[in-house]
């Protein structure tokens, strides 16, 4: 199987191509190490291009047969999406076009692509389900839905799709060689764990103790990276059998709040975690859960990371052998 990630140098496309390597995929990375690294690429072809310029992209993919495409190349900071919105409507969006229809003129006819979460904005419903209304609230969502919706009108007979819609994406391989490296880091896992690396941190900002929720800490579906490789190894198998083209959630099925988390990485490291109660950050939902009911029913999918613990365990791995992510771009 030839499988050209795009985005395969970033946090997920990199476990992503680790994972499929190991189940004997060929891969070919297509990225343009703005924010990714090559040292997660390892030894992987690499072909430095960017999707904002069409022929790179169609060159790529006329390189050779690729019997399936994922693109993990997005940007995907929530707040920055706020304050920048045509940068991510520009990337996120209009990019994703030029690699559809470069797919669709190389005849590429598999597609999986990585969607989030923010589609379903404030949800209405705990667990999230698929059929959860789409009503996103920033324009990181909105950029994610409006392919989604580009994906359903354009796919065929000979273009198919599976959008994978993550929730919390968290941890590392277990060998600690590929993980999270953020130059702005602002997700919770990494910015607890870099907390108690750094003796000189500024404590952590829990944002917010005031919410309806079990200890007044926003509650998260927080799902490891590896299990979710594998589920796009499987939406890959069952694509390739002949699938119809699908939408999945995805996530462990269960939540934890800030406290929860902050409590598992003390366990984890055996360190007390600073921190100081700090606003509300703008546009957090009080509770994200997923219900992964549809691709555990069809494709076998099940989270084989399902505690806290055993997330930051791989996490921890990670940062503490790499305080300063990778060594090279
Ligand atoms: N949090 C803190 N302090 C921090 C960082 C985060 O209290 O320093 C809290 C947040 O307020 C939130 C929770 O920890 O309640 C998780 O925050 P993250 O930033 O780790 O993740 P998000 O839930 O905000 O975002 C993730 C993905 C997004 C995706 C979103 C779906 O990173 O890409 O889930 O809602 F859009």
């Amino acid at each position: 199987m030839e499988i050209l990630i795009v985005g395969g140098a970033g946090y997920i496309g990199s476990v992503t191509n680790y994972f499929l390597e190991k189940q004997g995929c060929k891969t070919t990375v297509f990225d343009n190490l703005s924010l990714g690294y090559k040292q997660a690429v390892g030894k992987t072809p690499l072909i430095v291009g960017d999707l904002e310029n069409f022929h790179e992209i169609k060159n790529a993919l006329s390189s050779k047969r690729f019997d399936a495409v994922m693109h993990f190349s997005a940007f995907s900071l929530v707040g920055e999406s706020v304050n920048n919105p045509l940068k991510y409507y520009k990337n996120n969006v209009a990019n994703t076009l030029n690699l559809i229809k470069a797919m669709i003129e190389t005849e590429t006819k598999n597609f999986i692509f990585s969607s989030t979460a923010a589609v379903f904005g404030n949800p209405t419903e705990i667990p999230i389900t698929e059929n959860h209304p789409i009503n996103p609230i920033n324009p990181y969502g909105w950029s994610k839905s409006f392919v989604e919706q580009i994906l359903s009108d354009t796919f065929k007979e000979n273009f198919k799709f599976v959008c994978l819609r993550y929730f919390n994406a968290c941890g590392s391989t277990a060998d600690g060689k590929i993980g999270e490296a953020h130059a702005n880091e602002t997700h919770l896992i990494p910015l607890i764990l870099k907390t108690l690396l750094n003796q000189n941190a500024k404590p952590l900002k829990v944002f917010g103790n005031d919410y309806e929720t079990q200890d007044g800490t926003c509650v998260r579906d927080y799902v490891h990276v590896l299990d979710l490789a594998e589920a796009h190894f499987l939406a890959l198998e069952y694509l390739l059998k002949g699938g119809e083209s699908e939408i999945f959630n995805l996530g462990n099925g269960k939540g934890f709040s800030v406290f929860e988390i902050i409590k598992a990485a003390e366990k984890v490291t055996g360190k007390k975690v600073p921190l100081e109660i700090a606003e509300r950050r703008k546009g957090d939902p009080p509770v994200l859960i997923a219900s992964s009911d549809k691709i555990t029913k069809k494709l076998g999918w099940e989270p084989k990371f399902k505690t806290p613990e055993s997330i930051i365990e791989t996490a921890w791995k990670w940062h503490s052998e790499n305080p300063n992510g990778y060594k090279e771009n």
